[in-house]
């Protein structure tokens, strides 16, 4: 009598950890980027910032910590709609450029604060040799899972600091190009182009999570 009961009880443990563990996604397996037309559609139909609240909490707190300085040059790539932005003005920065390949993404941030309407602009992460902005944090929340991270860092100047966060499961609309599975993930990728200084895991749940991370350009 024993052993059937164990056997329900095994199963239901095993699909409940399946279940989980599927949580993380089916890897994008064409590893191609999604195209602007693909992004404009995108904030069309805006989606719920909030849930990335503890993201863009921690972030701020690095930069705090990194940068006590207020008028420091930032530069947020794939800023999206604008909500970074909008935590970085309410503490009371003021040298910022946001940008991202979406027009309708910019187009909301501008209109979700007014005040900082010429400080986003659309424009692509490949081409920032163009950018006529002088800046010393670069900030990429969420952003270089969707790009060719290498070749975007690459750009940046000796002595950049870059804050990211990065996570480790795969999107159901083949958004991200690659996850990154740990912290020793993250170095190895990077380790020719930056020193870190911070990691910090933010977990979503048991298997879904984000590293956080600040890092200097050699
Ligand atoms: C997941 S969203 C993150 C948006 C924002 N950082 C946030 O956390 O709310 C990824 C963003 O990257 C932008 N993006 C994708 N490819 C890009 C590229 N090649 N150049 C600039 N931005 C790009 C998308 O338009 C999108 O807004």
């Amino acid at each position: 009598m024993t052993t059937p009961i164990l056997i329900i009880i095994f199963i239901i443990f095993f699909a409940y950890h399946f279940n989980k563990k599927s949580n993380l996604g089916k890897p994008n397996k064409k590893g191609r980027e999604q195209t602007q037309k693909y992004y404009e559609e995108k904030y069309i139909t805006p989606y719920h910032i909030d849930v990335y609240k503890p993201v863009f909490k921690k972030s701020l707190k690095i930069l705090n910590k990194l940068i006590p300085t207020k008028d420091i040059g930032i530069l947020e790539v794939g800023c999206g709609m604008g909500e970074f932005a909008k935590y970085l003005r309410k503490e009371s920065y003021t040298n910022y450029l946001g940008f991202d390949i979406s027009t309708s993404g910019i187009d909301l941030a501008k209109k979700r604060i007014p005040e900082w309407d010429e400080k986003f602009i659309v424009h692509s992460a490949y081409e920032l040799e163009d950018i006529d902005f002088d800046y010393k944090v670069v900030v990429a929340i969420e952003v270089l899972e969707h790009i060719n991270d290498l070749k975007f860092i690459s750009q940046l100047k000796p002595g950049t600091h870059l804050i990211g966060s990065v996570p480790n499961y795969w999107s159901s609309n083949d958004e991200h190009l690659r996850v990154y599975p740990n912290k020793l993930n993250i170095w190895w990728r990077f380790k020719k182009y930056m020193i870190f200084k911070t990691f910090y895991k933010h977990k979503w749940n048991r298997y879904r999570f984000v590293h956080i991370f600040s890092a200097q350009i050699i």
